[in-house]
């Protein structure tokens, strides 16, 4: 089975609002999917639909080589899911929720207790196994939730916002397991809207707006788009007089326009025009005029500034190989201390923003769902 999911043409409607928008998605089997999306972009209908719990309006979907409207059992069979609202009984302790659910399953009564334990040990929920869940913090239930969903050791795990409201130590466990589970050969389903975790987890995003797919691809495939969309949208913006030399895309800035000091502003327009530079900040905790003058004379940087606590920004050519090197190089010949290096690349949360703020389709950011 290539496919752990397959939807087509998956639709629901509430009355004459349509929340899922014919959507055509294929996750890979054995992978870490994203389903990303704003506030009510149809992520949670989604996946109660993957998991049988509403009918789909139109369209299907098949989960783990079912069909979500023809064989719903076999689907529950090969699922697990941790609800973006935990969905425990309250008056039951975290252990009696865990084996009604291994008990739904039918998990054999040997096997029941030894798995229980296991996984409630690797959430580090075991401690609070005889509380009532109605008297547990929201972490702790998420922990269960999470223990619950893993009892009959799905194929298939959706997670609707599973780290909302963890601590980071908590956050990072979950992470771990996650990765851990994908390790294992289980593909995961990801609803989240944090992009760290995100960017860290997921080998595929898919991003809907207003119950449409609006973008598909890797994480980096996603941000590689938003730098390609920038330099269009710089060169539609470019003045007609600013002429290009053929030359440019071979060599330095300053080399490439045969430019002296004053005319440096005038290369940087044209670099930034083309959106060939990177932004690289460097904290050195011994910074001096020297090193400052010595990282001016490299031929692949240009707007060199120095800020009061030691952090001096350069703009580097990202199309020289070794830039950021060469810069980094210097600055430790000069015997500079540097506590700290970034680069400013978009984000997963830049294409996102770009992406839900358009509120169109565009089809560049969709890489064969
Ligand atoms: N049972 C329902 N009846 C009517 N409308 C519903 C129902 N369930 C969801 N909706 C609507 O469908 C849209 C999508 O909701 P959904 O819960 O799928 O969003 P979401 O992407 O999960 O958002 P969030 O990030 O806030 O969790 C929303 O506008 C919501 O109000
Ligand atoms: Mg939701």
């Amino acid at each position: 089975m290539k496919y752990a999911i397959e939807t087509s043409n998956l639709t629901k409607s509430f009355g004459d609002f349509t929340a899922v928008d014919t959507l055509d998605m294929k996750v890979k089997n054995k992978s870490i999917f994203g389903f990303l999306g704003p506030n009510g972009a149809g992520k949670t209908t989604t996946i109660k639909m993957l998991t049988c719990l509403i009918k789909p309006t139109s369209g299907t979907a098949k989960v783990g080589g079912y069909d979500i409207n023809t064989d719903p059992n076999e689907v529950r069979q090969k699922i697990g899911m941790v609800p973006q609202l935990v969905s425990l009984y309250k008056d039951l302790t975290a252990r009696e929720n865990v084996e009604l659910c291994a008990d739904y399953y039918g998990i054999p009564e040997d096997e029941k207790e030894e798995r229980m334990n296991d996984l409630m040990e690797l959430v580090d929920i075991k401690y609070a196994e005889n509380k009532l869940i109605k008297q547990m913090s929201g972490g702790q239930k998420q922990k269960v939730s999470v223990v619950a969903s893993l009892i009959h050791r799905p194929d298939i795990l959706f997670l609707d916002e599973p780290t909302i409201g963890l601590d980071p130590t908590t956050k990072m466990v979950l992470w771990d397991l996650i990765t851990e589970l994908n390790d294992n050969g289980h593909t995961i389903v990801l609803c989240s809207h944090d992009m760290y975790e995100v960017d860290l987890l997921c080998e595929k995003v898919g991003i809907v707006d207003l119950g449409k797919l609006v973008a598909f691809n890797t994480p980096q495939g996603l941000k590689d788009n938003l730098i390609k969309e920038k330099e269009r949208d710089l060169l539609s913006q470019k003045p007609s007089s600013t002429k290009i030399p053929q030359e440019l895309e071979k060599t330095s800035p300053k080399t490439q326009l045969g430019l002296g000091e004053d005319d440096l502003k005038s290369s940087r327009e044209l670099t930034n025009i083309l959106n060939k530079s990177k932004e690289l900040s460097i904290m050195i905790n011994n910074l001096d005029d020297e090193m400052v003058e010595e990282v001016k004379k490299l031929d692949i940087v240009y707007n060199v500034k120095v800020n009061d606590n030691g952090r001096l920004t350069v703009d580097v050519d990202k199309f020289i190989e070794d830039g950021v090197n060469n810069v980094i190089r210097s600055i430790v010949k000069n015997n500079g201390v540097i506590t700290s290096i970034n680069t400013k690349d978009p984000s997963l949360e830049d294409v996102f923003v770009e992406l839900t703020r358009k509120k169109t389709v565009d089809e560049s950011y969709i890489k064969e769902v």
